[in-house]
């Protein structure tokens, strides 16, 4: 009898068991996420130590002061006040003292309601208080700390987007002063350098009772900081110097951002992994800028408030439409307009979206802060055209820009 010969199929590798065992630069990808906050925090040792000496007072049994930081996105804020919230955290376990603290992202949870449910919910994590109402959730936070005689510690990063923070603010100090025992305190974070020149004085002086800055890193401190992540990120080796010292120039540059500097050292391992070459070099970073530029202003656009994505959405409009503005000379600029008009497409914008108008101050306000966050260039007209106005370009592309903003708008009506 012939032995029944068996067939051996040729081997063919499962598409994601060869993506498995592809070849990569990374050899922990997620320490060079953005999100990822590492253990030490290189140039923040100061204001680490401000924010534990501030918090300290639970120590002795006594209520920190409110506590306000502000500073341009990427300069460290969450990044530090997670740090010290999670040794706050450890500390007071260890201890045993009634100190229970609560993280919110305000852009998740942009109402005082939504803000005082959410750290409710965190102090009871086994209700959800769903339907309950927003008096009901603010007393149950008063009597969550009154009755422990805990001090509660609210982390509101991304602070300026709670839209009736000064009601928030004035609920918790009120409630404050009831208390018999336990507090509350607040620590406020934005990434808005002009938020609290907004805010209602009672307002502000409940919130800045200290205030902090951060600074935008220079590009020897965003080096130090990248080298640090790109150590145990990425394989020995393949990672060039210059590739670190790109980055870093790269994010100093544009605003001493480190989550520049993190995401462009990302993006260019990607790169390096797609073709396959195993080395991450300054031809990599290269390339990462132009898509990690992209995704940074995108995602600035979707934190904008609405009135404000209002108005540069009428410069992205008029942009795409205008000639532009004829020089002395009679160059044409194309893509230049007066702030002018920008303010009359606005209003009528405004109208078609039916959203109540904001008035020229504010609309300086805006101009002024679209400018700062690098959207759009602002330059004075000079004497002679209309007396002296201010001429404004966008500082991207003007198409993207619209789309992005769309997208938003339609989310918003
Ligand atoms: N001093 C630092 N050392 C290491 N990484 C940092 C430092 N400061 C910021 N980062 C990184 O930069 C990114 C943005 O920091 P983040 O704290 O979110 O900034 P902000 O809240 O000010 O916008 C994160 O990936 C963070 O880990
Ligand atoms: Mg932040």
């Amino acid at each position: 009898m012939s032995a029944v010969k068996k067939r051996v199929w040729p081997k063919v590798e499962n598409i994601f068991e060869q993506q498995l065992t592809k070849s990569t630069v990374f050899l922990n990808k997620d320490i060079i996420s953005a999100h990822y906050i590492p253990e030490k925090l290189p140039f923040r040792e100061k204001q680490i130590g401000e924010v534990t000496q501030g918090l300290g007072a639970v120590a002795n049994n006594a209520k920190p002061n409110n506590f306000f930081i502000y500073g341009k996105t990427g300069t460290g804020k969450t990044s530090t006040v997670k740090h010290v919230l999670e040794q706050l955290d450890d500390f007071v376990s260890k201890r045993n003292l009634p100190v229970s603290s609560c993280y919110v992202n305000s852009r998740s949870h942009p109402s005082k309601y939504k803000v005082l449910l959410k750290a409710l919910r965190s102090f009871y994590p086994e209700k959800d208080f769903l339907g309950y109402s927003a008096s009901f959730v603010y007393e149950k936070l008063l009597s969550f700390a009154n009755e422990n005689a805990a001090h509660l510690i609210l982390v509101l990063d991304e602070i300026d987007k709670i839209k009736d923070v000064d009601e928030l603010m004035y609920s918790l100090s009120r409630g404050n002063d009831e208390l018999t025992s336990g507090s509350i305190t607040i620590i406020g974070i934005s990434n808005n350098l002009t938020f609290k020149e907004k805010l209602d004085p009672r307002t502000k002086s409940s919130l800045c009772e200290r205030e902090m800055v951060f600074d935008p890193y220079n590009a020897t401190e965003l080096q130090k900081i990248l080298q640090e992540r790109c150590d145990k990120a990425f394989k020995e080796d393949s990672v060039t110097p210059g590739a670190i010292s790109l980055a870093a120039a790269l994010a100093a540059q544009e605003s001493g951002d480190a989550r520049t500097a993190v995401m462009l050292m990302q993006r260019a391992g990607e790169i390096a992994d797609m073709d396959e070459t195993m080395i991450v070099d300054d031809v990599k970073v290269e390339k990462a800028k132009a898509s990690v530029e992209e995704e940074i202003i995108l995602s600035m656009i979707s934190t904008l408030p609405q009135q404000q994505q209002l108005v540069l959405y009428a410069i992205s409009q008029l942009s795409l439409s205008t000639h532009g503005f004829t020089k002395v000379n009679g160059e044409v600029e194309k893509g230049v307009m007066f702030s002018g008009e920008i303010f009359e497409a606005y209003l009528q914008l405004a109208k078609k979206f039916d959203v109540r108008t904001i008035t020229s101050r504010w609309f300086r306000q805006y101009i002024n802060e679209l400018e700062m966050y690098g959207l759009i260039l602002v330059t004075s007209s000079g004497k002679g055209v209309k007396g002296q106005t201010r001429l404004i370009k966008l500082g991207f592309d003007a198409g993207k820009i619209k789309s992005a903003l769309e997208k938003e708008l339609m989310k918003a009506f």
